[in-house]
């Protein structure tokens, strides 16, 4: 991961064997502490990220769907980094940073642009939703680390994310508008509304 671990989440003691005995996780700007065992009660080593917010912090927004890395529907960002959260062992998150896409504001331009881009006749970006929060997550990692991509950057970046309802242009285009601001944008439409659009590399073809 690009950042350091924040040493404010380190976690204490250690068993004989490496393992940590309790491990701290900030989630959404909120530090939560959870005894960490080999079996039992407390977060085991096999146990994945995606479990432990969904599960023991009741932090549904992330998906489950292929729960083996393929489909991006977990994805959250930790430490700055969109992760897929089914992919990530909890124990990893130890002393580290995620957001959720809970923990995004209300007004974040990704989430205006998303349900700005599911009007009628608009070329909608969601239908069932499954895959929204992870493309959200996804989106907004690339924008913190590009906030002006061009429209094949928008396809690499998502590309690790599958729409089953096949909403990729209307996704991609949502995405320009949320890099831009500015959801009216002509230059916007123009681009990605071409041929090909956002829907092959946006992961169509698996
Ligand atoms: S549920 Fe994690 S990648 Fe599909
Ligand atoms: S909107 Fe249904 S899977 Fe993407």
């Amino acid at each position: 991961m690009a950042k350091a671990r924040g040493a404010a989440g380190k976690a204490g003691g250690r068993r004989a064997s490496g393992q940590p005995e309790r491990i701290k996780i900030r989630v959404n700007g909120v530090w939560h502490e959870f005894a960490a065992c080999a079996e039992g009660a407390g977060v085991e080593a096999s146990e994945t990220l995606s479990h432990l917010l969904r599960e023991r912090l009741g932090l549904t927004g992330l998906k489950l769907s292929c729960d083996e890395g393929a489909c991006g529907a977990c994805t959250v960002i930790l430490d700055g980094k969109a992760v897929l959260s089914c992919m990530t062992l909890a124990v990893e998150a130890d002393g580290r940073s995620v957001l959720t896409i809970e923990g995004l504001p209300k007004d974040d331009p990704v989430i205006r642009a998303f349900a700005q881009q599911c009007e009628p006749g608009y070329g909608t970006a969601l239908q069932c939703g499954y895959c929204t929060p992870g493309f959200v997550m996804a989106s907004r990692a690339l924008l913190d680390e590009n906030p002006a991509p061009t429209p094949d950057e928008i396809k690499d970046g998502l590309s690790g994310n599958i729409c089953r309802c096949g909403c990729y242009a209307g996704i991609a285009r949502a995405v320009w508008h949320a890099s831009r601001q500015d959801a009216s944008s002509p230059k916007a439409d123009g681009v990605l509304r071409s041929p090909e659009g956002a829907s092959r590399k946006t992961g169509g073809a698996r």
